[in-house]
C-alpha cells in the first residue's frame, strides 16, 4: 500500500526541522497499519531483528533483548516490544518510510516499531536522533518537554531516563497523526490501550563517529604515512615543555589528511553507504545472466532496489552498502541511487551497454537488487 503523506515539507523543514517538535494532525489520512502486533512479536523472535521488551509494574522498570522465544509471561499491561529497522524486514511496513525520500538518505537509520498494551511504554527519555513517531493503531497520549539540560539516570542497565518534564506539547495522538521531536527534546508516550508506533529516525553521526570512521579508513589504506618531522629544531632551555608550534604542526598533519579531497570523499561514501542495521539480502539463484537482467526489464519488469541498501552518489562517486562502485554508466547508475525502482524506460539506453547490463546483473545477483514491487 503507498502511504500518501500530507506534510508541507518546505514549510515544515524551515520551521520545526531540527528546531522544534509539533504534532502534525492527521498527516496519514485514513491511516492502516502496515504490520500487526502478533507479526512485530514474531519478528521480535528473529535472530537478525533487534527487539527489545521493556516492562515495568509499580516503579520498576526491567528491559531485555530478542531475540524472543515466547511471550508467555506478559501480563496484560505495563509493556512494550519494540523491533528495530522493521524497514528491512516487512516490506508493507517499508512503504511507510518512502514518503520521507524527500530527506536525504545518508541521514535516515531506520524505522522502530513499537507494540505497547496498556500503561506500556519506554519511560521518559531523551534522543539523540530526529524522529517521526507515527501514531498507528490505537491512541496515545505524548508529552514532550523542553529541550533544557536534564538529569538523565539508569532505571535499569538497559535504559536511560530523564527527571519528571513540563511538558510543552501533550497530545493524545490518534492514527495517522505524527509526532516529531529532533534531538534533545525529552519526551514520553502512555496509553490505555493496545496500540502500535512507527518511529522514522534520522541520526545525525557525531564528531567521535566521524574521526574513528576516519581513522578505520586511514589504517585500511595506509592514510598518513609521513612522520613529524622538525628540521628547523633549535636547543631549548626547557626540555619538558611541547611549544606551541609543535602543537600547530601536529594538528597541520592531521588536517592535511582531512583535506585530501579525494581519500575524504572515499571514505565518506563507504562510511554513510554501510548500514546501521542487518539487511535481509538473499543472493539470486540461480544467478541471471546479464541478458536475462535486460530482457526482464524490457520485457516491463521492475527491479526494486533491496529495502534499507544505501546508494549513494557523492559527488560524482557512487558507493552501495559500504563498497565504492566504479560505475560502467554514470548517468544509469546515479538512477540507482536516486530511485528506489527503476525499469527499462528510466534506464533507458544505458540497457544497450553491456558493461551497465553486466554489472547491473552482478548487484541483482548479489541480491542487492531485485524484479518485482
Ligand atoms: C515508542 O514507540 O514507544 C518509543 C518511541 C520513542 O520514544 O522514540
Ligand atoms: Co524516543
Amino acid at each position: 500500500m503507498a502511504y500518501q503523506l500530507n506534510l508541507n515539507w518546505p514549510e515544515f523543514l524551515e520551521k520545526y526541522w531540527q528546531k522544534k517538535p509539533v504534532v502534525l494532525k492527521n498527516a496519514f489520512p485514513n491511516f492502516v497499519d502496515p504490520i500487526t502486533p502478533d507479526e512485530l512479536a514474531g519478528l521480535a523472535m528473529e535472530p537478525e531483528v533487534s527487539s527489545r521488551l521493556v516492562s515495568h509494574s509499580d516503579g520498576q522498570w526491567q528491559a531485555s533483548y530478542g531475540p524472543f522465544e515466547h511471550f508467555d509471561e506478559l501480563g496484560e499491561t505495563g509493556w512494550s516490544i519494540l523491533c528495530q529497522a522493521v524497514n528491512h524486514w516487512h516490506m508493507p511496513s517499508a512503504e511507510l518510510v518512502r514518503p520521507f525520500r524527500v530527506l536525504p538518505e545518508w541521514r535516515l537509520d531506520d524505522l522502530m516499531i513499537s507494540y505497547s498494551v496498556p500503561g506500556g511504554g519506554v519511560g521518559p527519555h531523551i534522543d539523540n536522533y530526529d524522529v517521526f513517531i507515527i501514531q498507528g493503531m490505537g491512541r496515545r497520549r505524548w508529552r514532550v518537554g523542553d529541550a533544557l539540560p536534564m538529569r538523565q539516570f539508569c532505571p535499569h542497565p538497559a535504559l536511560l531516563h530523564v527527571d519528571p518534564f513540563e511538558p510543552i506539547i501533550d497530545e493524545e495522538m490518534e492514527p495517522g497523526d505524527i509526532l516529531y521531536i529532533p534531538p534533545g527534546f525529552p519526551h514520553d508516550g502512555f496509553t490505555y490501550e493496545d496500540t502500535l508506533n512507527y518511529s522514522v529516525g534520522f541520526r545525525g553521526p557525531n564528531g567521535r563517529d566521524f574521526l574513528s570512521g576516519f581513522a578505520d579508513y586511514a589504517l585500511e589504506n595506509d592514510l598518513g604515512g609521513v612522520h613529524y618531522a622538525d628540521p628547523d629544531l633549535t636547543v631549548r632551555q626547557h626540555a619538558g615543555r611541547v611549544e606551541g608550534y609543535e602543537l600547530d604542526r601536529v594538528r597541520g598533519m592531521m588536517i592535511d589528511m582531512l583535506k585530501q579531497p579525494e581519500d575524504f570523499k572515499q571514505w565518506f561514501g563507504r562510511f554513510v553507504s554501510t548500514p546501521r542495521h542487518e539487511l535481509d539480502i538473499a543472493p539470486a539463484e540461480p544467478p541471471y545472466a546479464p541478458e536475462e537482467v535486460r530482457e526482464a526489464l524490457l520485457n516491463g519488469e521492475t527491479l526494486t532496489r533491496l529495502s534499507g541498501l544505501r546508494v549513494l552518489n557523492v559527488e560524482g562517486c557512487f558507493f552501495i552498502n559500504g563498497e565504492a562502485y566504479a560505475p560502467a554508466d554514470a548517468r544509469a547508475t546515479d538512477l540507482l541511487s536516486r530511485y528506489t525502482e527503476v525499469d527499462a524506460l528510466l534506464l533507458g539506453e544505458a540497457l544497450d551497454n553491456p558493461a551497465f547490463v553486466a554489472a547491473l546483473a552482478e548487484l541483482v545477483n548479489q541480491g542487492y537488487w531485485y524484479f518485482g514491487e
